[in-house]
């Protein structure tokens, strides 16, 4: 688009700091693109909450939808109740914005040390579901609180669901050097749902037959990842196995400082969001430690998305330039710092 509205959810904690760097960032890629940028500020999260008791309301929802991409930065604060917010706002956005595919890089930059003796070249991306699962809140208990309670956590996965996922997840394997999609899930126990995902990547590999499908469970997955990550192209998997690999893809690729995210609406009935995997990291919010990395390249992906991929390389470069000397600098900079440098980097 020539101008391109996008909705800004900071949030709480660090995502406040993350985010206005990310923004210094896309200002400077956006530069002789002939793309300009309008931003509006959505106070959601925990102050919001706080004053007011909302978390996300209709209006809010029908204001975010009139943009191109929404840029996030964490949500989640040790004084609202657990789950308030994570499911009234940031699942809410979710589910709400069609964000079906969940979209989550695990790649060793040269230059980062990864916990990992051995690493290999990894360069994987996981493809989560983002609607369905358990996370859609399709359970309940009984007795809460007396020795007979009852707490069931029903995770939902539908036909039309799963393979629109799939389907997206194979076109991305075929764009792919290597061509390979991974299955991840626990089809030997979960078998109602491991079987319609396995059924389901067999029907849509007939599309793909370049494609090399092999499968995992998901206990199985955790243990190839920390001793031979290389081995990983394309994942695809539910939302709650996503969430779990995701981290564990993080720790390995440089930590969660450094991974980003993408939750995406392909059929673009709604705006994309995206944001940085980790969370609000309260115990070190207003300190200006967190690292920016994660959200700027969060904001590579949101200018992917929106068909400026030259501009996407350029922050991926810059990130991967600053990542390959981050050695030799010789003392921890501030969020603020690697943010500046970034975004002079990719001004050139
Ligand atoms: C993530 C987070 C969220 C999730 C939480 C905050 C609801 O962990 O983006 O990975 O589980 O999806
Ligand atoms: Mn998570």
């Amino acid at each position: 688009p020539p101008s391109l509205r996008l909705a800004v959810v900071p949030g709480d904690g660090i995502g406040t700091e993350v985010v206005e760097q990310g923004l210094l960032v896309l200002e400077q890629a956006l530069r002789g693109t002939g793309t300009t940028v309008t931003t509006t500020d959505f106070d959601l999260g925990a102050r919001r909450w706080h004053a007011t008791g909302q978390t996300l309301t209709d209006e809010d929802l029908a204001a975010i939808r009139g943009h191109d991409a929404i840029l996030l930065g964490a949500i989640g604060d040790p004084g609202v109740p657990s789950g308030v917010l994570e499911r009234g706002l940031l699942l809410r956005l979710r589910f709400a914005l069609d964000h079906y595919v969940n979209l989550r890089p695990g790649k060793l930059f040269p230059g980062v040390t990864s916990p990992l003796a051995a690493p290999g070249e990894v360069d994987f991306v996981v493809v989560r579901e983002g609607t369905e699962g358990p996370y859609v809140g399709n359970g309940g208990a009984i007795r809460v609180g007396t020795p007979h309670e009852v707490a069931n956590e029903v995770s939902v996965n539908t036909a039309f669901g799963v393979e629109r996922v799939v389907r997206d997840a194979f076109a991305r394997a075929a764009a792919r050097p290597r061509k390979k999609l991974t299955l991840v899930h626990k089809h030997n126990v979960l078998v109602h749902a491991g079987h319609l995902w396995r059924r389901t990547v067999d029907a849509v590999n007939a599309e793909f037959p370049d494609v090399t499908v092999d499968y995992l469970h998901v206990d199985a997955a955790t243990i190839f990842l920390v001793t031979n990550p290389s081995r990983f192209d394309v994942i695809v998997t539910d939302n709650l196995f996503g969430d779990i690999l995701t981290d564990l893809a993080a720790a390995i690729t440089g930590g969660i400082g450094l991974a980003a995210s993408a939750n995406i609406n392909p059929d673009r009935t709604a705006p994309s969001m995206f944001e940085p995997v980790h969370g609000s990291a309260p115990d070190i919010a207003g300190q200006g430690k967190a690292d920016p990395t994660a959200t700027v390249l969060s904001v590579a992906m949101l200018l992917d998305h929106l068909g400026l991929p030259d501009a996407a390389a350029r922050v991926e470069a810059a990130v991967a330039a600053d990542l390959a000397e981050r050695g030799t600098a010789g003392r921890v900079r501030s969020t603020a710092e690697v943010g500046a440098e970034l975004a002079a980097r990719v001004a050139g």
